[in-house]
């Protein structure tokens, strides 16, 4: 059987897909294989894959379609990620010099799969729908050692109308409290300072499993005790489940940063109908308000679609007008694209690109004024910021303050991984500025 040497291996898409490739990059590295940056010479090329749009789409494929038309390429070509779950088969046809295709639900099998190729020499896939719970988070290979990424829960029941997750990520299985407890406990015990708890929706945790008697905000409760992880954060949340315990949670729990991403993805009710957001308007503004009554000073994140078919001018200034009432810190604006599989899939994609731009761009200026905003009133203050390494460009520390923002200051490189205090003094972009407030450590 022939031996391969190198991998290297592409990430495309969100934070899911993110931790995906760590734990491909652990498995591989366990099979005895190194990582390379060749792209060239490396013995299996891995394309870890995102369908939320269709742009997404087109990138990989015209990318993998792109070296089967280098004649003298030896390597193995492998697809895993949400594109191998929505296309399957049908990868072989548009891309025959594909040797494998891995869904989301079967990334423990990757050197299994990897032996057949190899036995055989014949395309193998595998796709199952149901998630293989014998993946083993503890081989995830991190390439960030201040940050972790840790799943609690996969797939999505959601079934908004626009989106493929459902289908390409599977139903909601939570992670077992006591496992996700023992991989902070690992990541604490090798100097990780914050941890970000992933899932299509963290507020379904533990929903799907009531034996357990363990929802999210009691995950968050046990996973603050543990000494070292300064900071706790999770992604993403979906409006409807978000509870009052879990703004207690953020209020009481010193390592639970104050900042929620909370998408809203339209202001109209009647298009969060269409999308099957199981929110309204109301509803959503509702929840924002105990939450800031109950958090003071919480920021919010957003996930905004506009273009959603039928949308009309009015209501898209719904859309704007509840993100100026909201002033969210952090937003995600996509122009709807149409996603086969999905309901919406079968709707008149009626909103023209042009339309769907120009409303883009109108909410990304709006953002951008909100933000430098935002950041202009924080001149003065004093933050805690999480040192997570140089900035290439400036070659300043850089970090984020707990809310999530992006600040950059002088500093030396042993301060790397320690929270530190930085006094704002002023702002450019999406980053604040800042300088190191001397801790008394620092000063005796
Ligand atoms: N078109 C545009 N944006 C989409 N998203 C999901 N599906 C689509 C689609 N078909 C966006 C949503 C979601 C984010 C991850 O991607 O805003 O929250
Ligand atoms: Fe997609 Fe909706 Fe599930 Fe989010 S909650 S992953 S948008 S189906």
């Amino acid at each position: 059987m022939r031996e391969l040497k190198t991998f290297f291996i592409r990430t495309y898409g969100c934070q899911m897909n993110e931790l995906d490739t760590e734990l491909m990059v652990g498995a591989l590295k366990q099979r005895g294989m190194t990582r390379t940056e060749d792209e060239d010479n490396a013995d299996l090329l891995l394309f870890n894959t995102c369908s939320i749009r269709d742009l997404a789409e087109r990138k990989v494929m015209g990318k993998i379609g792109r070296l089967g038309r280098s004649p003298n390429r030896r390597s193995i070509i492998g697809v895993t990620g949400c594109m191998a779950m929505a296309k399957k088969e049908r990868i072989f046809q548009k891309l025959p010099h594909v040797d494998f295709v891995l869904g989301t639900n079967n990334i423990s099998d990757l050197n299994l799969v990897l032996d057949e190729v190899l036995e055989t020499g014949t395309p193998q896939i595998k796709t199952g729908s149901e998630f293989e719970e014998n993946l083993n988070y503890l081989d995830a290979v991190r390439d960030d050692p201040v940050k972790a990424h840790v799943s609690i829960i996969r797939g999505c029941d959601k079934y908004c109308t626009y989106c493929v997750v459902p289908y390409t990520r599977g139903k909601e299985v939570s992670r077992p409290p006591e496992d996700v407890e023992k991989e902070c406990h690992i990541l604490a015990a090798k100097g990780y300072k914050e941890i970000t708890l992933l899932g299509q929706n963290v507020n379904s945790y533990g929903l799907d499993q009531p034996e357990w008697k363990e929802l999210f905000h009691d995950l968050l409760y046990r996973l603050d005790k543990i000494e070292g992880i300064e900071r706790i954060r999770f992604m993403t949340s979906h409006p409807c489940d978000i509870t009052i315990s879990l703004m207690e949670a953020i209020r009481d729990l010193p390592s639970l940063c104050e900042f929620v991403h909370f998408p809203i993805q339209a202001g109209s009710s009647r298009i969060l109908k269409k999308m099957n957001r199981r929110h309204t308007l109301e509803g959503y503004l509702e929840k924002v308000d105990q939450l800031r009554q109950i958090v003071p000073g919480a920021a919010l994140g957003t996930d905004i679609i506009v273009g959603f078919p039928t949308e009309t001018e009015e209501e898209f200034q719904m859309t704007y007008d509840v993100f100026e009432k909201i002033r969210y810190s952090t937003a995600f604006l996509f122009s709807y694209s149409a996603r086969k599989g999905t309901p919406a899939y079968r709707w008149k994609d009626d909103v023209s690109e042009e339309v769907k731009n120009e409303r883009l761009h109108r909410l990304m200026n709006l953002h951008q004024r909100i933000v430098k905003e935002e950041m202009e009133k924080m001149i003065g203050q004093t933050v805690e910021v999480l040192i997570e390494s140089r900035a290439k460009n400036s070659g300043q520390l850089k970090g984020r303050t707990r809310c999530w923002t992006r600040a950059i200051f002088a500093g030396s490189d042993d301060l790397i991984g320690t929270l530190q205090q930085v006094k704002i003094t002023g702002c450019s972009h999406q980053t604040l500025l800042g300088e190191l407030v001397p801790s008394r450590l620092n000063v005796i």
